[in-house]
């Protein structure tokens, strides 16, 4: 078994509180109503030369690396698209905010990494992600529009959400309060419970940076990067596994078994208590004894509460449940997690998991 990591992400770069409302001021004066003309001269804005830019770099050579480093900063060559400016980076790719001449808005552009682009499976993964995100219409996913292949470099036209990832809140407020914490929860399990049912899909990769809030406060799913389809499998698992270390699930790391909805059902678990406690369960470890605390049964991190006693019993219970180490006595559907997170809206009880099903948090304070 391969244990792939994915790389890092990078550092947020959203504004927050007085400096966003200034930028979203500004932001909506200058996409107007049709597409308007930049009020500043903005390079990134201005037509692509249809050749790759040289770099000055010692003796005049440009080297592959200097080139993949350029790349990333300069957007792809595409004249129906105004590019305005990066709106993300993740592990494998950076997305632009762009103007699209057609359809008259703005729309997120995912370009894949120059280095992933020689990997025949990378490519592949990136189809799989845009054929996924094209085929889902709902609205707690973000849309793919469509994709292709320019200068060898390989490029995604989604909807574009003009709001921040709960990884870039994270970073700016430490935690999240109960209620928030909630409904995201909800919207999350309403939002998979479809990929899931029509599908089969499972995301492989939820955590907070790649869960988004649209300016009207709409919960979005982003980047199926690793997602899988259970239908599409026919051999069997996967020899390799990929996630993110944090909010993995037991059984991605083992990779003996096809996964399923349980899977994304523990990294939502571990997205949330990081959430709402602004502590990830492991904190501090390295990569492996990270893993190593996902599937061993002795490693707990501590009820949500020794961190913010004023969180709920039903809140901690339901994260429990979630957190469960053994798939099969985990919750075993979306919809099952829906229900509860509204239970806890409603006035009504979630109950602990029953004392046999030992999970990555350890219930009492
Ligand atoms: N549709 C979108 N609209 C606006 N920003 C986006 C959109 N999709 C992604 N982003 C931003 O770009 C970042 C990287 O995108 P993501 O799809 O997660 O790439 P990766 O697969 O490399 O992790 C996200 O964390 C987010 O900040
Ligand atoms: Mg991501």
């Amino acid at each position: 078994m391969v244990i792939k990591i994915k790389p890092k992400e990078a550092p947020p770069k959203y504004l927050f509180g007085k400096a966003a409302r200034q930028h979203q001021a500004a932001k909506a004066t200058e996409d107007g109503k049709d597409a308007p003309a930049p009020s500043q001269p903005n390079p990134a804005a201005q037509p692509q030369k249809p050749t790759a830019p040289t770099v000055p770099v010692a003796e005049g050579t440009v080297t592959q690396r200097s080139m993949r480093r350029l790349q990333m900063t300069q957007p792809p060559n595409l004249p129906f698209l105004r590019f305005d400016a990066i709106a993300g980076k993740g592990g494998m790719a950076v997305v632009w905010r762009a103007w699209h001449k057609e359809l008259k808005r703005n729309v997120a552009v995912k370009v894949m990494n120059q280095e992933f682009s020689s990997s025949g499976q990378d490519v592949r993964q990136f189809m799989m992600e845009v054929r996924t995100m094209t085929d889902m219409h709902h609205p707690g996913i973000v849309q793919g529009y469509g994709a292709d292949c320019v200068d060898g470099r390989y490029y995604f036209i989604m909807d574009y959400v003009d709001g921040y990832t709960f990884g870039s809140l994270l970073h700016r407020k430490t935690r999240l309060p109960e209620i928030d914490t909630i409904i995201i929860g909800e919207s999350v399990a309403d939002a998979m419970s479809y990929a899931w049912n029509t599908f089969k899909i499972v995301h492989c990769d939820i955590k907070p940076e790649n869960i988004m809030v649209d300016r009207d406060g709409t919960v979005k799913i982003t980047d199926l990067g690793l997602c899988q389809s259970t239908a599409a499998i026919k051999t069997g698992p996967s020899e390799e596994v990929v996630g993110t270390p944090a909010y993995i699930s037991p059984e991605q790391i083992y990779g003996d078994v096809v996964l399923d909805c349980r899977a994304d059902i523990y990294s939502l678990g571990a997205t949330l208590y990081h959430l709402t406690t602004g502590r990830m369960l492991f904190p501090g470890l390295s990569n492996d004894d990270i893993l190593r605390s996902h599937v061993s049964p002795e490693t707990q991190a501590p009820d949500p509460r020794r961190i913010v006693p004023t969180l709920s019993a039903n809140l901690c219970n339901l994260l429990a449940g979630m957190l469960v180490k053994d798939r099969d006595m985990r919750y075993q559907t979306w919809e099952e997690v829906f229900d509860a997170f509204r239970a806890i809206e409603t006035g009504g009880t979630v109950p602990p998991p029953p004392p046999e099903a030992i999970a990555s948090i350890r219930l009492g304070v």
